[in-house]
């Protein structure tokens, strides 16, 4: 049996490494290729599809791996003049009317048809938990986080996973709030600067810059998006009380569904504006408290009653939203939904801004208390945790010894190895 070429090894649409995939054959149906491999996993391609991520002049970009052609210029006549399949298992087209010759890589074919494509593919999955399944955040040491990039991969993935997650004993450098965020990607900066600092203060601009306590809530909701997640740096605390309060807002949600739809279809429905009353700025949003986002997700929780300023709906709703509300708020503080723990200086703790429900009790104004922050997006988050699975994927492939994949990374820039 014959290997894939070099051409033919090299030809997908963007910078990763597949495993190769020996396509077992190829039919056409109408506009629709259908590929199938020996062990019977099949792919439905549409031609249209498949003509514009051929790597090449008219379709994918061999230096960028963009599509780099306007959907107007794609002849609504294209079709599939022959297919093949070539000896080494990749699928060969004959595109007409612009008479393309064009291979395709079946191991990235095959990630199509497993899904691997998708959105959530290379992510960890939600875990859900409560109060029982959680003693404390899970914990990983963070000793080494800015120098060992595997403590950052692992400590993002619980993130993904579990929503909230915690490093110990990190350098109580004021810095390394920054350094932590920047090397996942890019921060995402606010009114409070694109780092802050959580600490008493005599004319503070927000409730958490004093010692009372803060009900469960998620950070800026007068945002359209709100930031995705939160990382908090502890340098110093020596105040008494001040636990921090942690409640996975999965579980709160699922729990209002199950056992208050009338209040979680409130919840979910009705809008309130949310509104920072700030001296030199006006940020406002209007959303649900529970928003499920458009198409299944994310969800976002606007949950933070300062700034909570005007119900957004027909006059005969308030009522019933108040009475939500109320179930919304009794469900966040409930003991079996809130982990809590105190900060040890040292202490990073990262959470999901938009699913976890964070809170802190209040503390002695004696001691000192002292946190640095930033936010970042979810995207910049998530595409750091796939391409640590991508490359967690990749090295295991190659340790199995996967005798057909390419050698080495695919070098941007040069155009060998074009479909064309
Ligand atoms: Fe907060």
């Amino acid at each position: 049996m014959l290997g894939p070429t070099h051409s033919e090894r090299a030809l997908t649409p963007d910078f990763y490494h597949y495993p190769w995939a020996r396509l077992a054959s190829v039919a056409v149906d109408g506009h629709f290729l259908v590929l199938r491999w020996p062990d019977g996993v099949s792919l439905r391609a549409f031609d249209r599809w498949l003509r514009e991520n051929a790597v090449g002049p008219g379709g994918v970009d061999p230096a960028t791996r963009e599509v780099g052609v306007d959907p107007a210029h794609i002849p609504a006549e294209t079709a599939a003049a022959a297919v093949a399949i070539t000896a080494a298992g990749a699928l060969r087209v004959s595109w007409q009317p612009d008479d393309l010759d064009a291979l395709y890589h079946p191991g990235w074919l095959r990630h199509v048809a497993e899904g691997r494509h998708m959105v959530d593919a290379w992510l960890p999955e939600p875990i859900a938990w409560r109060a029982a399944d959680l003693a404390e955040p899970p914990t990983i040491d963070g000793r080494s986080v800015l120098t060992d990039g595997t403590v950052l991969e692992e400590w993002v993935a619980a993130l993904c996973s579990h929503g909230i997650a915690r490093l110990r004993d990190t350098p109580l450098d004021p810095e390394l709030c920054g350094q932590l965020a920047t090397r996942i990607g890019a921060i995402r900066d606010s009114n409070f600067g694109p780092i802050w600092d959580v600490k008493a203060e005599l004319d503070p601009g927000s409730l958490a810059n004093t010692t009372t306590r803060l009900c469960p809530h998620t950070d800026l909701p007068t945002r359209e998006t709100p930031p995705g997640f939160q990382f908090l740096h502890c340098l110093v605390n020596t105040a008494a009380g001040g636990y921090s309060t942690m409640a996975d807002g999965l579980a709160v949600v699922d729990h209002l569904q199950r056992n208050h739809p009338d209040h979680y279809e409130a919840l979910t429905t009705l809008k309130w504006i949310f509104f920072n009353r700030g001296r030199q700025m006006d940020h406002r949003w209007s959303g649900p408290i529970i928003d499920l986002g458009a198409g299944g997700g994310p969800m976002t929780l606007r949950a933070f009653h300062p700034v909570r300023a005007f119900p957004d709906m027909a006059e005969a709703d308030v009522p019933r939203a108040y009475d939500a509300l109320r179930a919304f708020s009794e469900a966040a503080a409930d003991p079996q939904f809130q982990l809590r723990y105190p900060f040890r200086p040292g202490d990073v703790v990262g959470f999901d801004n938009r699913r976890i429900l964070h809170g802190r009790d209040g503390y002695e104004s004696s001691g000192a208390r002292h946190l640095r922050g930033a936010y970042m997006d979810r995207d910049e988050v998530l595409s750091f945790a796939r391409v640590s699975a991508r490359r967690r994927w990749e090295a295991a492939t190659a340790a199995a010894g996967d005798p057909e994949r390419t050698a080495g990374p695919p070098r941007q820039g040069v155009h060998e190895g074009a479909a064309t």
